[in-house]
């Protein structure tokens, strides 16, 4: 069976991986719409851009009849929705973008994907589907237990997070009213090659290189659940092909961690794979503790039974593993994010209470 799948944000960290992953597997054609922001880099795609089931189009989920057009044209069977704005810090420093990317432009491309899913018939409407990739984040905050299943309630704290929160609930709102066939899925923190060097993992890599301190905010006992993204784009194409439509799903890596063992353990496999640049005492001499994110989430944890129930899927590399690995690429692919640095973001602070 061949499938059509529009994905937007495919130029991103994982709707990159998501493109990559589905033009290695056999009879899927992708069209990919994204709109190139800071976040976005094509060498991302270097390596399916000849390939012919792939085609590119430089556009802004929210120019309506510019994404109909496209819907047109491809004639999709399926659509997974990742464009986003996706960092807190810059949610705090300006959350207008996350509400117009995130909120305005997923109602946007519901519509059209709605108004085209309507003129469907037969099977090819019974099966289309809208996948909605989302975070974990709009569950709020745990304490020191526990952790969230598909029933937990909506408790966004940051803007993106809030921003997230609205996306979801207008994707179910679409299939309540106008039975468009979706399904979300809310994902724990992802990591991996190709990361823009602002989140956690990728920043202190490449702070660390060049000797950098090593910014943890507040007291670093601040838990993620890590997931490695081709776990993720794993997860994601599982759940687009045999997912239950109106569904959501927790995907998660079963891999807590504090942001201060995080970070000490990035310096390890700094320590031993790195070793010329390592400062005298090792790279966790760079750790220096900075005041805390405004609103800061203490911990997030996925219980991820239902899709290992339902679906069979679980994740494959555990975090050590994952880690290494992604010391080892970042070390190796300077010439992929030294231009970021020097052209896009230099690395430093970003959301900080205004006045700060
Ligand atoms: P990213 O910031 O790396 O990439 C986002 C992509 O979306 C970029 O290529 C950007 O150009 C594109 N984009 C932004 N605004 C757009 C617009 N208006 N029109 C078209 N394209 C636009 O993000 P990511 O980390 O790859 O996250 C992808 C999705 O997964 C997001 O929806 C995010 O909320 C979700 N998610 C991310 C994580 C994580 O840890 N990174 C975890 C769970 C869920
Ligand atoms: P981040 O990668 O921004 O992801 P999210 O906020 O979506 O979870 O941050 C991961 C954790 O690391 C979060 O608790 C904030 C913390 N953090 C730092 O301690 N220092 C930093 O420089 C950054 C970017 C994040």
């Amino acid at each position: 069976m061949s499938l059509r799948i529009l994905v937007t944000g495919g130029a991103g960290f994982i709707g990159s991986a998501f493109v990559r992953y589905l033009l290695s597997q056999k009879s899927i054609t992708v069209l990919n719409l994204d709109k190139l922001t800071y976040a976005s880099d094509l060498r991302t795609l270097e390596s399916v851009q000849d390939n012919p089931c792939y085609a590119f189009r430089k556009i802004d989920i929210c120019d309506t009849a510019a994404v109909r057009r496209e819907f047109e044209d491809f004639q999709p069977d399926a659509v997974v929705h990742l464009a986003a704005e996706t960092h807190v810090d810059r949610s705090i420093d300006g959350p207008a973008d996350f509400v117009h990317t995130n909120v305005v432009g997923t109602c946007s491309l519901l519509q059209v994907a709605n108004d085209y899913w309507s003129n469907l018939t037969g099977d090819r409407q019974r099966n289309f589907r809208f996948h909605h990739v989302s975070t974990d984040e709009v569950f709020g905050s745990l304490g020191e237990t526990g952790a969230f299943d598909e029933t937990s309630p909506y408790q966004p704290n940051s803007p993106y997070a809030a921003s997230k929160a609205a996306a979801d609930h207008f994707v179910l709102s679409w299939h309540r009213t106008y039975g468009l066939p979706v399904i979300i899925s809310n994902c724990s923190n992802n990591y991996g090659p190709y990361q823009f060097p602002e989140k956690l993992i990728p920043l202190m890599i490449v702070r660390a290189v060049d000797g950098k301190d090593l910014p943890i905010y507040g007291t670093g006992e601040n838990v993620r659940d890590w997931l490695y993204v081709d776990d993720h784009v794993d997860a994601l194409l599982t759940i687009l092909t045999r997912g239950r439509v109106g569904e959501t799903y927790n995907i998660g890596g079963n891999a807590e961690a504090r942001n201060i063992d995080i970070v000490r353990s990035l310096c390890r496999h700094l320590d031993t794979a790195a070793p010329s640049t390592k400062p005298t005492g090792g790279y966790c001499d760079l750790i220096t503790f900075v005041d805390d994110r405004p609103g800061h989430d203490f911990r997030y944890a996925m219980d991820t039974g239902k899709i290992q129930r339902e679906l069979g899927w679980q994740p494959r590399h555990t975090l050590e593993t994952g880690l290494e690995l992604t010391v080892a690429w970042y070390l190796d692919h300077e010439d992929w994010w030294r231009p970021f640095l020097q052209n896009t973001y230099d690395g430093e602070r970003l959301g900080r209470r205004r006045g700060q």
